[in-house]
């Protein structure tokens, strides 16, 4: 397989038939064929994916998989499933799915699952423990709170999913804590007692200078109440360096280990899950992983056109590659699924924003999108005019959830109807003759529709859009398993921050006047 797939025959079949296709409106594709609907939707794991309002034809389709045919997906996804090492630049497998699988998956000659089976049990027993009240505070009192640290994939997942089932949290109550703003972490602690919390430091390097600097912050805070050895009691590790997490001071039996095998957004189905399982208790957990493998299931067997995940991957492709379309929004029309956007922006951005092959090669062509969102109706009081008569064209993914939360159906009635009237509304459009409420439509979307906002569905969304990613990865030639791009940053702040306390550093004149003008604005009256 060439590492750009622009020179394949596949390719150029596309581009010419988007050529072919350019004057047609998605709106006319349903004057021809008001029954593409039914044909361009597809069930996957109990969730239902309208394609019908993307600038496709089941010709489109066909050439799309044509592509991916050409592209190797077929052998790549076996390759990502057998445990083989597709993160070529960091040469590890990506086993995600192992975590929530049941099948034989050797790595280094060893099935993993035992490994797995075994982290999933303590986690049981340990969760079990605090939510019954077994687990106690250093001064003897039941945990009623736990403060989850971490950030990217060690806190975008955990708070996704807790405040996505919401509606079932019954036990101790979860904070988040990830940014190293002491603001936020003021505001993490703001009311809870250091006698009855359990911190948990999710982080699979156990280096990231932002979780690491608010452990510190919580072990003083507990320490500052209980004393040193109070530790033990209230401070639980999700990591994939466990020598990291001992030099912390946690027992073996406080650590909750993970594989390197698994990917760092990609973490959510591992111990880093540990407070999704607290909160709501392991069955739900459980639940949430026996979603995303129903999904692996049907993206490793499934016929390619009724396949989600790679119908997803391969309609994302065609609107960055051949509609030219920059930008992808994320519309989940649930309050509870607020957070999706921006587990999203991680799980794509950080996955395929890359400009090289998996060999090193320059890619001759766009990958991932921006990818912005926010919950309707909120985005429609913000952004959507953007949406609607803004220049550059964006392509959307609606969301929605069948069955009402809460039981009131009036209110979710209201909300489906502006889910549904934006996806016609941006596909339609409007032609007034008043160029200033004229709307230009054909944005392309798709819908997922989910039945109940519920675990098991929320595993199958969640690996859904992990399934797509990797499809596309393979499409563009990524290796979507690296995220080299974060560590430049990293390393310039690591000059800055000596500077900051004084300490002669070698900076960028840019920097040296940035951080005096830092210093003149906080000394001005
Ligand atoms: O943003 C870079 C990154 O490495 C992510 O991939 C990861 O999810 C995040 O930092 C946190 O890393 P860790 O879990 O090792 O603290």
């Amino acid at each position: 397989m060439s590492p750009s797939p622009k020179s394949s025959p596949a390719w150029k079949a596309l581009e010419t038939h988007r050529d072919g296709i350019a004057g047609t409106r998605i709106d006319s594709l349903f004057a021809a064929d008001p029954g593409r609907g039914a044909g361009l939707t597809v069930a996957c794991a109990g969730l239902a994916l309208d394609f019908s309002k993307q600038r496709i034809t089941a010709e489109t389709v066909e050439k799309l998989l044509a592509l991916a045919r050409e592209r190797g997906m077929a052998e790549a996804t076996v390759r990502l499933f057998a445990g083989e090492r597709v993160n070529v630049t960091e040469d590890r497998a990506a086993l995600h799915t192992a975590l929530r699988g049941d099948e034989q998956v050797l790595v280094d000659g060893e099935d993993v699952r035992s490994e797995v089976r075994r982290c999933r049990e303590r986690m049981r027993v340990f969760a079990t423990a605090v939510r019954e009240g077994a687990w106690k505070g250093a001064t003897g009192k039941r945990i009623r709170s736990v403060l989850s640290l971490g950030i990217g994939g060690s806190y975008l997942g955990p708070r996704l999913v807790v405040e996505a089932l919401a509606a079932r949290h019954e036990g101790p109550a979860v904070r988040f804590l990830a940014n190293v703003d002491p603001a936020a972490a003021d505001d993490a602690m703001a009311g809870l007692d250091p006698e009855t919390t359990l911190v948990v430091v999710a982080s699979k390097t156990f280096t990231t200078q932002e979780t690491m600097a608010n452990a510190a912050a919580a072990r003083r805070w507990i320490t500052g109440r209980l004393g040193e050895d109070a530790v033990p009691r209230h401070f639980v590790a999700a990591t994939a360096n466990a020598a990291e997490a001992a030099r912390f001071g946690l027992p073996e039996c406080n650590v909750f280990p993970f594989g390197e095998w698994v990917g760092g957004r990609f973490s959510v189905w591992s111990s880093v899950g540990l407070p999704i399982a607290i909160a709501l208790g392991m069955p739900a957990f459980e639940h949430f992983l026996a979603g995303a493998h129903a999904v692996d299931l049907e993206f490793r067997s499934a016929p390619p056109e009724r396949n989600g995940p790679l119908l997803l991957a391969l309609v994302g492709a065609w609107n960055r590659n051949f509609l030219g379309i920059p930008t992808h929004v994320v519309l989940p029309y649930a309050q509870r699924l607020a957070s999706l956007p921006g587990y999203l922006q991680q799980l794509e951005m950080e996955s395929n924003g890359k400009r090289v092959s998996a060999s090193g090669e320059r890619l001759a062509i766009p990958t991932c999108p921006a990818i912005f969102g926010e919950p309707g109706t909120l985005g429609q009081h913000a952004f959507h005019q953007w949406l609607h008569q803004g220049t550059d064209p964006v392509s959307a993914d609606f969301i929605v959830v069948a069955r009402p939360m809460g039981g009131r159906s009036e209110e979710h009635r209201i909300l489906l109807a502006h889910a549904a009237a934006q996806s016609e509304a941006l596909m339609t459009g409007r032609d007034t003759g008043n160029p200033h409420r004229d709307c230009p439509g054909d944005r392309p979307s798709t819908t997922i529709v989910m039945p109940a906002l519920d675990a098991t569905h929320l595993g199958a969304l969640v690996a859904l859009y992990e399934h797509k990613v990797f499809a596309q990865g393979v499409v563009w030639g990524i290796n979507s398993f690296d995220q080299f791009g974060v560590e430049l940053g990293k390393a310039i702040a690591g000059r800055i921050l000596p500077a900051l306390s004084g300490e002669p550093a070698d900076l960028h004149p840019a920097t040296s006047h940035l951080l005096g003008l830092v210093r003149k604005v906080s000394s001005a009256p």
